[in-house]
């Protein structure tokens, strides 16, 4: 029986780090045959750098605000990133926007998780969105990061639905237990040799697809 190799990933994050969080937990429990690299936050003494500790990941701080501009924290980012040889960059609640500089550089190895249905509601806000827009379903979505801002090719989505008297928060913590089902599913793939970025398609099993997955699909088909 042969093992799957791990791949070595790299998270970036800005804050709580919950997806963090289940990306390390399907890691130590053998679940996701990837090695987490190296956790780095642009914010100091964020409370996902304490996740990465206590998994024993290194775990390290890249203050933005130390850098005179953008192109320069980047160009800083990558040498760090790059120090610890990702096969996978996963951006996980990490709020700065990327340059094309920085997107080239791990075209087709790095992901994102954006807490809306894309292409609907980029960017900021997107519970507050949903909900002033009467939308009666929201979710996350997985997508390769492209120069685009939330506009990279998706991989998949996980959907819930916007109840009556649903608020940003009570939406978001719905969404957000979702979130932590895909993100890990999607870097598995990725892991697997099962997902990749061809130009502009996705391709999953050897297939570009013609529209995004949705989670509950994929888990049943596991
Ligand atoms: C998550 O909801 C993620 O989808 C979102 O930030 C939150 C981070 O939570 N990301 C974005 O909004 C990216 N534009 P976490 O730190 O607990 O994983």
């Amino acid at each position: 029986m042969s093992a799957v190799r791990k791949i070595r990933l790299v998270v970036l994050i800005s804050g709580r780090g919950s997806n963090l969080q289940a990306i390390l937990d399907q890691a130590a429990s053998g679940e996701l045959p990837v090695e987490v690299a190296a956790v780095i936050s642009n914010r100091p003494g964020v409370h996902g750098l304490e996740r990465a500790r206590q998994a024993g990941v290194p775990a390290l701080e890249l203050d933005h605000k130390h850098f005179a501009n953008r192109p320069a924290f980047e160009a800083a980012l990558i040498e760090l990133i790059d120090r610890h040889r990702p096969d996978l960059v996963a951006l996980a609640g990490f709020m700065r926007v990327l340059t094309a500089d920085f997107t080239e550089h791990y075209r087709g190895r790095l992901l994102n998780i954006h807490p809306s249905l894309l292409p609907k509601f980029r960017g900021l806000h997107t519970h507050e969105r949903a909900i002033a827009a009467g939308e009666t379903e929201h979710g996350a979505s997985i997508h390769f990061v492209t120069a685009e801002l939330d506009g990279g090719p998706v991989i998949m989505r996980a959907r819930v639905p916007v109840l009556l008297g649903d608020d940003p928060d009570t939406l978001a913590a719905r969404v957000l237990e979702r979130e932590h089902r895909l993100y890990p599913l999607a870097i598995r793939w990725f892991a697997e040799g099962r997902v990749r970025l061809d130009g502009e398609r996705v391709w999953f099993d050897g297939k570009p697809l013609a529209e995004p997955l949705w989670l509950e699909e994929a888990l049943l088909s596991r």
